[in-house]
């Protein structure tokens, strides 16, 4: 049996047949503790959560929908649908209350979106973690297709179309493919050319697009943003939430957007039952707080465009940092993460310290030098390969005044504690690598 963790880690229950083996994550999680415990210095840059306080605003909007304890209507308060629709029609969507639902974070609703459609899951390598313990915990091995070269968050429309038609030969039942526009973990938004390609061969193949935008407020350069329901319409689902352009992870809500046709009407009425079963309703007062936040408000808007620009700052200068050692590191366009690669380094860090896999180069960035990342074979990305998933929020500061002075800081990554972090990295790396 698999236990499937917040973070998308697993953990093999003991049986007769396997023995307990437990995952990098939960043995980094361990490990860190153990190392606090023992007084010793931690650089946590392993976990996905956004690192700023909740806005005054959206604070005061859940304290006045406190009293709301009914449950409400399964697929969300008409006021929060009205609002989810319209924060998709100004970003070039146009959208109906009556498509829209919501849920508590779009994990869950993912979750219900791959149950509704059934068959196998084609995803990105790589890609999120949890697409594919959600695709395993519904009893099928993803179909996972290489990005294409230097992007991030889709498959290459070509080889996804080979994969397709190889797993239908074998028998197997590909129906949906999921996208991360921007991406967790490379940091790349896809192209528009990319995009229109999955979305042509999505179209021939007839695969259901599943377009999880919840980075999209944070790409760091303005420009056009390439979404799939844009040129797949009748077959994107797209989903958002407020865990990350808001920092609000903890809250739990977020929302989906149907096609509409009628086969994104039956999509949505599906899943609407399967939400009925499992989370009844998403929390009222999430949803009076979702409903103000979606409308886009100016103090929002100008707390997010903040948040865009820490960011792109620290996750510039991390990924400089993993340069300037020797890595190889695609720039970060969008979220809080940075994805480098240490092939260069491959022949230093085997001599050294036996290094084989981004497994090994994690347990030793964390045993050696303290410092927490993830390795790429989490994300599906081949275990020989020597990427790391980093998330650069854990340098934000270690409280709330430290990290609202970063939010408003004209170059937060200059900021005293910052900076300090960013050397403080900078040397553990110069001597992860150095030469024996
Ligand atoms: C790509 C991606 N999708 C979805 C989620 C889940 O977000 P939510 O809090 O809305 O369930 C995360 C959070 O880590 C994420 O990185």
């Amino acid at each position: 049996m698999l236990l499937v963790g917040e973070s998308g880690s697993r953990q093999r229950l003991s049986t007769e047949e396997s023995p307990v083996t437990v995952s990098a994550t939960l043995a980094a999680n361990e490990a860190i503790a153990a190392r606090r415990a023992a007084g010793l210095e931690v650089l946590a840059l392993g976990f996905g959560e956004a690192g700023i306080p909740v806005h005054p605003l959206l604070r005061q909007r859940l304290a006045q929908a406190a009293g709301e304890i009914a449950y409400g209507p399964v697929a969300g308060i008409d006021a929060a649908r009205e609002a989810a629709a319209g924060y998709w029609t100004r970003r070039g969507l146009p959208t109906e209350a009556g498509h829209v639902l919501l849920g508590p974070g779009s994990k869950p609703i993912l979750f219900a979106l791959l149950h509704a459609v059934g068959g196998d899951v084609v995803l990105p390598a790589p890609a999120w973690v949890s697409y594919a313990a959600q695709s395993q915990l519904l009893g099928r091995e993803p179909i996972r297709v290489p990005v294409p070269v230097g992007e991030g968050g889709v498959p290459d429309a070509e080889a996804m179309d080979a994969a397709v038609r190889a797993a239908r030969a074998a028998g197997r039942d590909p129906r949906v493919v999921v996208v991360t526009l921007p991406d967790n973990p490379t940091g790349r938004l896809a192209s528009e050319r990319s995009v229109k390609a999955l979305c042509e061969t999505a179209r021939e193949l007839d695969l259901l697009i599943v377009a999880d935008e919840i980075y999209r407020d944070l790409v760091f350069e303005e420009g056009p943003f390439p979404s799939p329901a844009a040129w797949a319409p009748e077959r994107t689902v797209t989903t958002t939430s407020l865990s990350k352009n808001y920092a609000l992870g903890g809250w739990r809500v977020g929302a989906a957007r149907f096609p509409d046709s009628p086969m994104g009407t039956r999509l949505l009425e599906s899943v609407r039952g399967t939400a009925s079963e499992l989370w009844s309703s998403t929390p009222m007062p999430m949803q009076h707080a979702a409903a103000y936040a979606w409308g886009d408000p100016p103090e929002l808007v100008e707390r997010v465009a903040a948040a865009r620009r820490l960011h792109g700052s620290v996750a510039r200068a991390v990924a400089g940092t993993f340069a300037s050692v020797g890595c190889t590191v695609p720039a970060p366009q969008g979220g809080f993460y940075v994805w480098p690669d240490f092939a260069p380094l491959r022949g230093a860090l085997a001599e050294r310290w036996g290094v084989a896999t981004s497994a090994d180069l994690a347990r030793v960035l964390l045993d050696e030098f303290g410092v927490v990342v993830l390795p790429g074979s989490a994300f599906g990305d081949d275990p020989a390969s020597l990427t790391l998933r980093v998330a650069v929020t854990g340098i934000y500061g270690v409280s709330d005044s430290e990290r609202l002075a970063a939010l408003v800081a004209p170059e937060p990554a200059a900021m005293p504690w910052i900076a300090e972090s960013l050397e403080g990295l900078r040397d553990k790396l110069a001597a992860l690598v150095a030469a024996p």
